[in-house]
């Protein structure tokens, strides 16, 4: 057992209720605010958008939610998903360290996108939905929608950002193939895009208007509602499969993590592989170092501002806590699509202000560099988002080197790269630039900020 590559869970170890971290805080998150109000939403508001079971599951404060039968079976495709120990990643350092991840490269989509996008078309198809608006960054939660919506008999519209749509192309294809409908964003289809299109017809996108793209169809069309592929706690806690997972799979190994890495775009991969280990400790268990890992061209947790802000850049969604870079900022078009949005899930962001996780930020040349280092020595070629948790566990692994010290560290491999070869093909040829932020762009979008008594 010692020389164990892979723990494998049978499938009757898939995990039976998702685990809601905000139970085990010492304190709760800041309440969701009507923009035009400022006082807290409730469930009516967001009714246009969601189906009531998602709504619940967004303010419960319940520990653990039971995941539906129909959603557990379609998890058993490909879930429990393989934890790796990364053996000759960690022979390659010298390091004496050891790497676990956790590989949601398995799903049909290739990443842990699917295990929202399933239990978000199950609900939607319980309340009798038919049509799902929603944005898609690299298009890994585009093609999960897609796919869980072809399993629910629902038709589904991804906005994708132009950026992304122009590097992706078989990204597009796949949601076709699924059935979907993807369109690049901004587009002329909503008064949103529209609005940005007229002062730049050549506007790369961003996540922020690509939601409110698709906000803005489900809001004005009553037979439509919109999903969030990250962000929200229901998002966060469908994803806590993963973390649950890997426990058990650690147990199997006679390890328990001292270190935990996630790369963080809206934080959903993140927190499901953290929180429940997060959960753990705040019930006395052992103490975890757990570290996301962001973008330097996009760094919400680590430059961004813990304020009110929308969620979106058309101002249509209600107002979130949450650490942000300002609604209106555009990040530029590096190749980890998946990343470039200007905030961060208020369930993360509140855990950073309490103290229960750390932040780093990675230039994409160095993440690629970790992420062709840790292709040669394990095979599988990381997403570019995946690339800053390889970096971030790779670092840690080297720390270990130079102190001497001998710490489990366990990330998150959320997704591959095969559909994203271009972005290597441009780090091989050079052409992969460190992109900066506008500075003076981030200070108009902080200034912006909805201001909000305290
Ligand atoms: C492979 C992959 N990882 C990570 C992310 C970032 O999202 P999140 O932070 O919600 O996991 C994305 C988003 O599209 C993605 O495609």
């Amino acid at each position: 057992m010692t020389d164990s590559v892979k723990y494998v869970l049978d499938e009757s170890r898939l995990p039976k209720r998702w685990y809601n971290l905000i139970a085990d805080l010492p304190s709760p998150p800041p309440p969701v605010l009507h923009p035009g109000t400022k006082q807290p939403v409730g469930p009516d508001d967001l009714a246009p958008l969601f189906p009531m079971a998602l709504i619940l599951q967004e303010v419960s404060t319940e520990r653990e939610i039971d995941i539906p039968e129909p959603v557990r079976e379609i998890y058993r495709q490909w879930r429990p998903s393989p934890l790796f120990r990364a053996r000759r990643l960690e022979k390659t350092l010298q390091t004496p360290a050891k790497i676990y991840y956790k590989y949601e490269g398995v799903s049909p989509v290739g990443s842990h996108k699917p295990n929202t996008a399933v239990a978000q078309a199950f609900y939607n198809r319980e309340a009798g939905v038919r049509k799902i608006s929603t944005e898609t960054g690299a298009g890994q939660w585009g093609s999960a929608l897609a796919f869980a919506g072809a399993l629910f008999g629902i038709e589904v519209k991804v906005f994708m950002v132009r950026v992304s749509y122009d590097q992706k192309p078989y990204r597009r294809a796949m949601m076709e193939t699924y059935g979907a409908k993807c369109i690049a964003s901004p587009s002329p289809e909503t008064q949103s895009g529209r609005a940005i299109l007229e002062k730049n017809k050549d506007h790369p996108g961003s996540l922020g208007i690509a939601i409110s793209e698709a906000v803005e169809v489900a809001a004005t069309n009553d037979d439509t509602k919109y999903a969030l592929g990250s962000v929200l706690n229901h998002v966060l806690m469908h994803q806590t499969v993963l973390g649950q997972e890997a426990m058990a799979q650690l147990e199997m190994a006679g390890d328990y993590p001292d270190i935990i890495v996630g790369c963080t775009g809206g934080g959903s991969n993140f927190a499901g592989i953290a929180f429940p280990f997060i959960g753990a400790q705040l019930r006395g268990g052992r103490k975890v170092q757990v570290i996301a890992i962001e973008p330097a061209a996009c760094p919400s947790l680590t430059r961004g501002k813990y304020a009110y802000d929308f969620g979106d850049t058309g101002h249509l969604t209600p107002l979130v806590k949450m650490h942000t870079l300002g609604s209106t900022f555009t990040p530029p078009p590096f190749h980890a699509g998946g990343l470039r949005y200007h905030g961060m899930a208020p369930l993360v962001s509140h855990c950073q202000e309490l103290g229960l996780l750390t932040s780093k930020a990675y230039t994409q040349s160095e993440v690629f560099s970790a992420g062709v280092q840790f292709a040669r020595a394990e095979g599988i070629i990381p997403a570019p988002e995946a690339n800053h948790a390889v970096k971030g566990a790779i670092d840690e692994a080297l720390r270990c080197k130079t102190e001497g010290t001998q710490k489990t560290i366990l990330f998150n491999l959320c997704g591959h790269g095969h559909f994203d070869m271009q972005a290597y093909t441009d780090y091989f040829s050079g052409r992969l630039a460190d992109q900066q932020y506008d500075e003076k762009e981030l200070a108009m979008a902080l200034a912006g900020l909805p201001s909000v008594g305290a």
